[in-house]
């Protein structure tokens, strides 16, 4: 009876959406410390090991970090942060940092659409889907929620970060 109800809803489309701001990720034995990331200037490659017990993680790098400064957001703004090269993070080609992340992390919205505007495959529905998506994770390396791309404002991921800190 509940698989029928599922397949109706399935059916019925966007009308039974379901859409979250964040959701939980489940708890596994993997955590991010296995993964590295090649540095916006390809002048190391960090290995996210280094990051244990911390909270917080530098190219076309003049590309990026000009961007930054005089575009979005601007005015000078220079983020005391590490530039990480760009990669892609749906499809084929993803970084396998972020095939770890969506395995644990559901999708926040079930509606999702294949296009040829996206220059990828495969496309799934646990797919990055836009910038602002956002995934946290704990001081044990272990994802903890996902956060739809409509919480833009970093200010709604304050209460998490703050339980966890308090962790
Ligand atoms: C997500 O986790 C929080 C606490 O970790 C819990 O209170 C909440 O019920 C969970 N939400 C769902 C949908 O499981
Ligand atoms: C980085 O991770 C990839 C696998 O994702 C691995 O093949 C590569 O050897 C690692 N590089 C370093 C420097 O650890
Ligand atoms: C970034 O912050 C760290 C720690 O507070 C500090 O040591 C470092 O000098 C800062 N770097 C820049 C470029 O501001």
């Amino acid at each position: 009876m509940i698989r029928y109800l599922v397949l109706l809803g399935t059916l019925l489309g966007p009308s039974m959406a379901e859409s979250y701001m964040s959701v939980n990720c489940t708890a596994g034995e993997e955590d991010i410390y296995q993964f590295n990331a090649t540095l916006l200037d390809g002048s190391a490659t960090v290995d996210f090991g280094d990051y244990r017990g911390k909270q917080e993680p530098g190219n076309s790098y003049e590309e990026i970090v000009n961007g930054v400064k005089y575009v979005r957001p601007g005015g000078g703004f220079v983020p005391n942060l590490t530039y990480f090269e760009k990669i892609d993070v749906n499809g084929d080609n993803e970084h396998p940092i972020y095939t770890f992340l969506k395995a644990y992390c559901p999708y926040t919205d079930s509606v999702f659409e294949v296009s040829e505007n996206l220059f990828y495959s495969p496309q799934r529905v646990s797919d990055v889907r836009w910038n602002w998506e956002k995934f946290l994770i704990t001081k044990e390396g272990k994802p903890y929620k996902r956060y739809n791309a409509n919480t833009m404002d970093p200010a709604y991921l304050e209460d998490d970060i703050a339980y966890l800190l308090s962790q």
